[in-house]
């Protein structure tokens, strides 16, 4: 038991932890507070909040069960506490018994998905081209995006999610090689990038993989569209005075988390109008003002938080309400 809970906690280091449990804080310090940890993960940022906030519960979902289940067993001695469900987080306010106090969206992929050579997330290692954060879904994996994707598809996929300068080229050849033979290891994809991307790009811009395999899990994953709706849920399952938290490591999450949280504290006054009517009142007020970013010394420590964004809202009325 002691050598699973040493596991979990070795397998991903929660990021801006501290930053995270003081901005939530005001709302888990509430008497039977609910926090709802909808990508739960390895469960460090659910760990530390119940130990911090000794009357706080915890719902934490993830839809990786390899997730929740190590996660499960960290969290076993808090007993009834904490509970795992295994769910997509789009629709958050459908897994909630009732609004929740502290919430947060740690976006992503976990350290663990990436040492799991098996799953076909990491491009260190030779294995079947997968890459679906969910084992039991019947979605798409990363072989079927490479062998049935249009060539334009493809290239969109790489700019967009994976920033990939040499996108074209890159679904050019994706295109040409799976008429030969479909796509199925990583190892012969590693392969084909590295004798697609220029040499002196290789050695300037990191892995020649790294953003090609980024932009596949993010599509396989169905991430941002999926972020979008999860945003909207998110919001409308916080109590009066409840918090969000999201860290976003891509800049699209993080655009979608910044519009969605501006669109939700201004007010909905017409513009022209003399006095701010009480139904025009935001429901929400941000937080942080702008994003908040990770501590140098987290920087050295941990260079998975390099990209990471924190923002935070808090939800100051009830839905419709006009008090
Ligand atoms: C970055 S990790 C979270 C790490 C966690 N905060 C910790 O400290 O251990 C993100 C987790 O969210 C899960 N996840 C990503 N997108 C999800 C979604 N749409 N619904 C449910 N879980 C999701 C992934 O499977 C992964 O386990």
């Amino acid at each position: 038991m002691e050598m699973s809970r040493g596991l979990a906690a070795d397998r991903h280091v929660p990021v801006m932890l501290t930053e995270i449990l003081d901005a939530l804080a005001p709302s888990l310090a509430r008497s039977g507070a609910l926090y709802v940890d909808a990508t739960l993960g390895m469960g460090g940022h659910t760990e530390a909040v119940l130990e911090r906030f000794g009357e706080a519960r915890a719902i934490g979902i993830d839809r990786d069960t390899e997730a929740l289940r190590l996660a499960g067993e960290r969290l076993a001695r808090f007993g009834d506490r904490f509970e795992g469900v295994h769910a997509v987080n789009t629709e958050v306010a459908d897994v909630l018994p009732r609004p929740a106090d502290a919430m947060l969206f740690d976006l992503g992929v976990s350290s663990l998905q990436l040492d799991e050579l098996d799953r076909g997330f990491s491009y260190r290692a030779d294995a079947p081209l997968d890459m679906r954060m969910d084992q039991t879904s019947d979605g798409p994996t990363a072989a079927d995006v490479l062998n049935t994707a249009s060539q334009d598809e493809l290239e969109r996929i790489l700019k967009t999610y994976g920033e990939e300068r040499f996108a074209r080229k890159i679904a050019h050849a994706v295109v040409k090689e799976r008429e030969k033979q479909p796509w199925t290891t990583s190892g012969r994809l590693v392969e084909m990038l590295r004798s697609v991307i220029p040499l002196a790009s290789q050695r300037q811009s990191g892995h020649p993989a790294k953003r090609t395999f980024q932009a596949l899990r993010i599509e396989v994953n169905d991430e941002l569209r999926g972020w979008e709706q999860a945003v909207t849920s998110a919001l409308d399952s916080l109590a009066v005075g409840g918090r969000l938290a999201v860290l976003s490591f891509h800049s699209l999450e993080d655009r979608i988390t910044k519009r969605a949280f501006a669109t939700a504290s201004a007010s909905t006054a017409p513009p022209g109008l003399p006095v701010e009517l009480p139904e025009h009142r935001p429901e929400f007020a941000l937080v942080t003002r702008g994003a908040a970013v990770p501590s140098e010394d987290e920087l050295e420590r941990n260079p998975r938080s390099a990209s990471v964004r924190l923002r935070v809202i808090e939800r100051t009325r009830a839905k419709g309400s006009q008090s």
